[in-house]
């Protein structure tokens, strides 16, 4: 097992609800460190860049809309294997197929008000990362982020 870093986010529909408390406590439980945080509200054109993966899917706008709709919180979580760790407490990304006490089956609601976002790859949390802490990802010379 390696040292990873992983990029997390809170979505809308979780911070309105109040549940970053919860969640963080979540990953706390689960030994994912949070390192780095902030809570921004995405412009349509960021939340377009940051899902630009998935622009030809139909569910593009829908999900650029949500995402930009309120504030999110977004971390960077540093554990052994983080990046899988933190997919297992997630869940399943359809909240009707997420195992028992996960985050999804806890807080989501739909496929597409699913309360959490994380990385899928060390590849992708690196890009990940980049887009929302630049300024961490520059200071990485001594960690593989
Ligand atoms: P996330 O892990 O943030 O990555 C892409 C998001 O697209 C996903 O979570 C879902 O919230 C959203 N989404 C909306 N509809 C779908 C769908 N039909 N299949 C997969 N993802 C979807």
């Amino acid at each position: 097992m390696a040292l990873e870093y992983t990029l997390s986010i809170i979505k809308p529909d979780a911070v309105r609800k109040r549940l970053i408390g919860q969640i963080y406590s979540r990953f706390e439980k689960n030994a994912l460190v949070v390192v780095i945080a902030k809570r921004v509200r995405l412009t349509r054109e960021q939340a377009e860049n940051f899902y630009n993966v998935h622009k030809e899917r139909s569910f593009f706008p829908q999900l650029v809309a949500f995402m930009s709709s309120g504030p999110i919180m977004v971390q960077v979580l540093k554990a052994e294997s983080a990046v899988s760790r933190n997919r297992e407490i997630m869940g399943d990304t359809d909240p009707r197929r997420a195992k028992p006490g996960t985050l999804r089956a806890d807080f989501a609601t739909t496929i597409e008000e699913n309360a959490v976002h994380g990385s899928d790859s060390i590849e992708t949390a690196k890009k990940e990362i980049a887009f929302f802490f630049p300024e961490f990802s520059a200071s990485c010379k001594d960690h593989p982020c």
